[in-house]
């Protein structure tokens, strides 16, 4: 490749021959000095370790013995369902459970422009995803404290953004002063970013000075929380449990004593919500095991032989699908924290720069996305409960424009359950 290699920094210079990846300084030549100081930035941020071990890793569902995981059932839960709410109604008085709102994904499917939790859900009036999720929590924290008459203790409320939305999320609580919720039960952290890859594993850029670079998956979760304090913040007020759950569910339950209370009294380190899906192709994870450990298969990586596979009776053997929304203990959580996590490889259309500098925007899948997935880290345990839940009471995400999982099942099944104007 022509360059003046002289003038790229010797150590990135190095860095980037090593790792096969100099074409990322193709049009060093034609940058300024500020604009080539921010291009080395990107690439010192870049973990090249998650690149070759991606390029290296064949379809992770393949190669895997897979049998299913037992779910407590609805039925199974009704005779332990009070002696759970107490315990659990106990667990967010002492505030013991601290919610984390995964907030960092580009919501590209629906395709709105923003920060997906500043959607707005109202018809009529404002009702935005964020507020129906604090609102969610905040009815759990009300009935706890009305149990025993008790002054409503605060729940520390996290929500994890990306670079990419960061700052708007932030400046959205703050326009609408924190819905009335206490501002220092309210943290934000940012995660981590991945490259773009070519099929062949080069990173991919965005301008002639800029990296492709996406936000790197749910799964990091732990660790970004972990390296900006926030994780030693929560512990050092007394938080046990962290309920990690998706943005996108308006009808998510948040510090839900009884799931709360059936992790505690079960003494699993992990618990995941489920759902019977309605059909074996529904776009959600099976949970089940992974040579023997417990584990999730996400829906684009199950093959036809596992999401038909029935047993003598005929019934799925993984019909139970994750909602996003688990309980982790974070002593356990702590101890599995230096896990190596799978890397999970999409194949999508990423717009990039052809080797011309001119811009590419694909027809058909050109590049890799790279993403850790949240529930990996079950592995990592002996144990997880897998618990039913009723769709109609705690399921209705908006992934789509329109249709299935769309704004408008979400409106409808929001009404449906709770009777509001929108
Ligand atoms: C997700 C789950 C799937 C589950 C389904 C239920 C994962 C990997 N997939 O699928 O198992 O059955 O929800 O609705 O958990 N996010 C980040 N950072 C990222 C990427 C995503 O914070 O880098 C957040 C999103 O903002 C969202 C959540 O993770 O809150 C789920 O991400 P999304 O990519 O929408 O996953 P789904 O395909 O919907």
């Amino acid at each position: 490749m022509s360059m003046q290699k002289a003038d790229i920094p010797e150590s990135i210079l190095q860095l980037a021959e090593k790792n096969g990846q100099l074409q990322v300084f193709r049009f060093w030549n034609e940058l300024n000095e500020l604009s080539r100081a921010d291009l080395v930035k990107q690439f010192e941020s870049i973990d090249f370790d998650m690149i070759k071990e991606a390029m290296e890793q064949t379809n992770l569902a393949s190669g895997s013995l897979i049998s299913p995981l037992k779910t407590m059932t609805l039925a199974q839960q009704e005779e332990r369902k009070a002696a759970f709410q107490t315990e659990g109604n106990h667990l967010i008085r002492e505030g013991k459970v601290a919610a984390l709102v995964l907030a960092g994904g580009q919501g590209s499917r629906l395709g709105f422009n923003g920060p997906k939790g500043t959607l707005n859900v109202g018809i009529t009036r404002e009702l935005y995803l964020f507020e129906i999720l604090l609102n969610n929590m905040l009815a759990n924290i009300r009935a706890a404290a009305a149990e025993t008459n008790q002054e409503m203790k605060y729940l520390h409320f996290c929500v994890m953004t990306s670079d990419q939305n960061h700052e708007q999320t932030v400046s959205f609580f703050e326009d609408h002063h924190f819905f009335g919720y206490p501002e220092k039960y309210i943290h934000f952290f940012k995660q981590d970013q991945a490259p773009a890859l070519s099929h062949s594993g080069e990173i991919l850029l965005d301008e002639k000075d800029r990296i492709s670079l996406a936000p790197n998956g749910n799964g990091g979760w732990f660790r970004s929380m972990m390296r900006c304090g926030l994780w030693d913040l929560l512990k050092k007020d007394g938080v046990e449990w962290i309920n990690v759950v998706s943005v996108d569910n308006v009808l998510q339950n948040i510090a839900d004593p009884v799931f709360l209370g059936a992790a505690s009294l079960a003494g699993v380190p992990a618990a995941a919500k489920v759902i019977a899906k309605v059909s074996p192709d529904e776009r959600v994870g099976a949970i089940c095991y992974r040579n023997g450990r417990p584990s999730v298969v996400e829906y684009s990586e199950l093959t036809d032989e596992m999401r038909l596979a029935t047993d003598e009776k005929g019934q799925y053997l993984y019909h139970f699908g994750v909602t996003l929304n688990y309980l982790f203990k974070m002593t356990e959580t702590e101890k599995a924290a230096g896990t190596s996590l799978p890397i999970h490889k999409a194949n999508k259309k990423i717009k990039c720069l052809t080797e011309a500098g001119e811009p590419f925007v694909p027809e058909e899948p050109n590049a890799y996305k790279l993403e850790y997935f949240i529930f990996d880290i079950l592995e990592a345990f002996d144990e997880v409960l897998s618990m039913e839940c009723l769709r109609e009471d705690e399921f209705a995400p908006i992934k789509n424009k329109a249709g299935v999982d769309s704004l408008q099942t979400a409106r409808d099944l929001l009404v449906k359950k709770t009777g509001i104007t929108l």
